[in-house]
């Protein structure tokens, strides 16, 4: 996993808790790595793991809503980095559309080595969506939060519902997304 990634959520945690909570949660996890990330390394993504159980014990609130709140965040973060990814989308549908063919393609290009997940999309109408996850890493609630920080960036409300499931290796969430009615 991309260092930025884990640099983001350590700026997440000091800005909506505190230095010393993120402190404690590096201190308790015994990371291979040591914990001194760069933006541009890259590292075992079960560190990120890791990294969210530690605080999801430390403030008590369950790790899938940590991992989506994140993920909301890095939106803001990926997208001020990269605005030119962004342009010449005029819905939140259109843009989720685009993801895998052209977003994380362009990553891919910046970032050689960068661990993607794989979207396949069903676009039923105008205002539904079907997208589907598959992934060797369980972030499909990351994708949940990265979809929820596209539709504020495009400033729509959206209906998600999502089903998920796993085998040996592969994780695969189900999303269905609907914009809803003003
Ligand atoms: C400006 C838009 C976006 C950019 C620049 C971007 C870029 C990236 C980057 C750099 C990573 C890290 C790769 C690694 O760790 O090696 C990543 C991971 C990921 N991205 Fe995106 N992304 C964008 C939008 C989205 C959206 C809208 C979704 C969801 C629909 C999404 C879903 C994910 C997920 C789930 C991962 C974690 C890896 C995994 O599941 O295996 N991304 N993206």
């Amino acid at each position: 996993m991309l260092g930025i990634v884990f640099t983001e959520f350590m700026e997440m945690v000091e800005t909506q808790f505190s230095e010393d909570l993120l402190d404690d949660v590096l201190d308790s996890c015994n990371l291979a790595s040591g914990g001194s990330y760069t933006s541009v390394g890259y590292y075992d993504y079960k560190e990120m793991i890791q990294l969210v159980m530690a605080l999801s014990k430390q403030v008590n609130v369950p790790v899938d809503e940590l991992i989506e709140a994140f993920g909301t965040h890095m939106f803001g973060v990926l997208g001020g980095k990269y605005p030119v990814m962004l342009e010449g989308y005029a819905t939140t549908l259109d843009f989720l559309e685009s993801v895998d063919g052209t977003v994380h393609k362009e990553v891919l290009k910046l970032y050689p080595d960068a661990e993607l997940p794989h979207f396949s999309t069903e676009r039923k109408s105008q205002g539904h969506l079907v997208m589907h996850y598959k992934s060797r890493r369980p972030f499909s609630n990351l994708a949940l939060g990265l979809i929820k920080g596209s539709a504020q960036y495009f400033d729509e409300v959206l209906e998600i519902s999502f089903t998920s499931s796993q085998d040996e290796s592969m994780y695969r969430t189900d999303f269905d997304i609907r914009v809803a009615d003003e």
